[in-house]
């Protein structure tokens, strides 16, 4: 799919200007402003200090990789973007290196091949410096891969299931676990109860849930403190801020919104006119479709305005909004390009003034995106609550 003109345009300005600097200061900048900084607190710059999300301490920006096979060698993302499994490896050794410590994947994200790529890239000496963050909880064939659909948190197969996480991932430890998706038959106290064995066996340090209930997050933060949420967060899909957000503030819990991007949408790299292909998650999500896209762009279109305005780039200016809004707040965005890696990694030195985000944010506002933003059959296993525990 080709680049929005306005998007390239500017990115084409950004890259020159980067060229002239230099891009690796404008890294050095972003990694040595967090690695020496203070605790955030409400009014610093979103760039000043490494974040806590719950208990654990990151960088600003982690990496997504939700890593698919395609042929022998291939490695697609839900959108088509693709790499091989040597670059891969190589993408998640650079994040690394330059100052990423938070990596998001999951069991079902290949099946198992994602965690096999991130446990073979961060094997010896980065693994010590890293956060490994990954998520169980979809029914996955433990021997074959295949999913057998739906979702399963019952804690023999979470206990399986982990044994298995941790010889992908080459460790003998899981910093953040998530359940990936509520099970409507297992109680949360019995899931949250296993997961509190296995950090009592040193297997698992941390856990968290992505698109719980919120019930279902005050009862399973009850049983064993939670440290992190993942839900989808952007300025694409604003929900959590209702609910989500003031109850994670309450209970000191951090949070990690994925789709950070929008799909690519917020970098620029989608048009009024983009359709497509059936394997593209986007083709069965309801806000890319057609017939309201075209009204959907003029978010895009304020994404590539304010960017100009703080002269970086779309992607940029979007994750630089996410850690503006909370300072427990880690975006992990996706990628299979070492350039946009860096790119997303610069974002951790912007900041936004209290006047240029109300601004922004009332101009976010201002847009109603029309569209779910999920196909039917996978928003439904969103916000779910888990059944009471008798
Ligand atoms: N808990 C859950 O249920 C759940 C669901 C979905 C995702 N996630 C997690 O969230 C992570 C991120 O979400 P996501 O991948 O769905 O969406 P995303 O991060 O919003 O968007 C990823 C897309 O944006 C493009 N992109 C990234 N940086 C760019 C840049 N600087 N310039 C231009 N394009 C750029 C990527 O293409 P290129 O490869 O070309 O850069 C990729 O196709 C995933 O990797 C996964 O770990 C979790």
């Amino acid at each position: 799919m080709k680049t929005h003109p306005v998007a390239q345009n500017h990115r084409r300005q950004w890259l020159a200007t980067a060229a002239t600097l230099g891009v690796a200061p404008w890294l050095l900048s972003a990694c040595a402003q967090t690695a020496s900084a203070p605790r955030p607190t409400t009014d610093q710059p979103a760039s000043a200090a490494r974040r806590r999300l719950g208990p654990l301490e990151v960088f600003p920006i982690g990496l997504g990789v939700q890593w698919h096979p395609s042929g022998p060698q291939g490695v697609v993302d839900l959108y088509q973007s693709r790499t091989t499994r040597q670059g891969g490896v190589a993408l998640i050794r650079r994040a690394a290196d330059l100052c990423i410590n938070f990596f998001d994947t999951a069991e079902v994200y290949g099946p198992f091949m994602s965690e096999e790529l991130l446990g073979e890239a961060l094997q010896g000496s980065r693994r010590d410096r890293a956060v490994i963050s990954t998520k169980f909880g979809f029914d996955v064939d433990p021997t074959t891969g295949q999913r057998r659909g739906g979702v399963n948190s019952r804690p023999a197969h979470i206990r399986q299931v982990v044994e298995a996480q941790l010889r992908r991932l080459r460790t003998d430890r899981i910093d953040l676990l998530y359940q990936h998706r509520v099970d409507p038959n297992v109680p949360i106290e019995d899931v949250a109860g296993t997961i509190k064995d296995l950090v009592r066996q040193g297997k698992v340090l941390h856990y968290g849930l992505s698109e719980p209930g919120l019930q279902t997050i005050r009862r399973a933060h009850k049983e064993h403190p939670v440290a992190a949420i993942q839900n989808e967060y952007s300025m694409l899909f604003r929900g959590p801020e209702a609910q989500v957000l003031p109850l994670c503030e309450e209970l000191g819990i951090g949070f990690v919104p994925w789709s950070p991007l929008g799909m690519g949408f917020l970098a620029g790299t989608v048009k009024a006119t983009s359709r497509f292909e059936k394997q593209d998650f986007r083709a069965a999500a309801p806000r890319f479709a057609p017939d309201v896209l075209p009204a959907n762009m003029a978010l895009a279109e304020l994404v590539q305005t304010w960017a100009a305005r703080k002269n970086v780039t779309p992607p940029q200016l979007s994750l630089a909004w996410l850690t503006a809004q909370k300072p427990w707040i880690v975006p992990i965005p996706g990628t299979t390009n070492v350039a946009h890696l860096e790119e997303n990694v610069a974002a951790a030195s912007i900041s936004f003034s209290a006047a240029e985000l109300k601004e922004l944010n009332a101009a976010v506002a201002a847009i109603p995106i029309r569209g779910a933003r999920l196909p039917p059959a996978v928003l439904s296993a969103t916000g779910v609550e888990a059944p009471p525990k008798r």
